[in-house]
């Protein structure tokens, strides 16, 4: 199974974000963390992250044409990119949706997210073990 992971907007800042919601890991942490559950798992994985909506997309056609399986946290564009859902809208490939923190119980405006029916799971507020259950979730597909 290869793995596209995609983080968006504000990921790479991780480790300066608000603790008590994001955990107060960085960014490399996890990304480190989510190559050892890969290799466990046996998937091949490439974990990409951008604050540039039109690298995102690009990143998204680029899986097409390779990727099994899709993790997006696309952070903030989540709320309101039309252009990341018509990207994530591409693949035929399962899609696993995940957010650190529990989008749905955070101020109303983050309540919406604008991929969420395009994706086969979503895993919300499980801080970064979401990443580890939703390759687990991949890996079984
Ligand atoms: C986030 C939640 C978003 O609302 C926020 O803008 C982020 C991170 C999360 O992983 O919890 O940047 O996607």
């Amino acid at each position: 199974m290869r793995v596209a992971v995609l983080n968006g907007v504000n990921l790479d800042a991780l480790h300066r974000r608000d603790p008590q919601i994001y955990g107060g890991l960085g960014l490399a942490e996890l990304e480190s963390r989510i190559y050892e559950w890969s290799k466990e798992l046996e998937c091949t994985t490439r974990c990409r992250q951008t604050n540039h909506e039109g690298q995102f997309v690009d990143w998204c056609h680029d899986a097409l044409d390779w990727a099994d399986g899709v993790i997006v946290n696309p952070g903030a564009w989540s709320h309101y990119s039309y252009a990341i859902r018509d990207a994530i809208d591409l693949f035929t490939a399962p899609v696993v949706e995940v957010h650190l923190s529990n989008i749905e119980e955070r101020e109303e405006w983050r309540r919406h997210s604008v991929i969420a029916d395009l994706a086969a799971k979503r895993i919300l507020g499980k801080g970064p073990e979401g990443y580890k259950e939703a390759l687990e979730w991949l890996a079984q597909q």
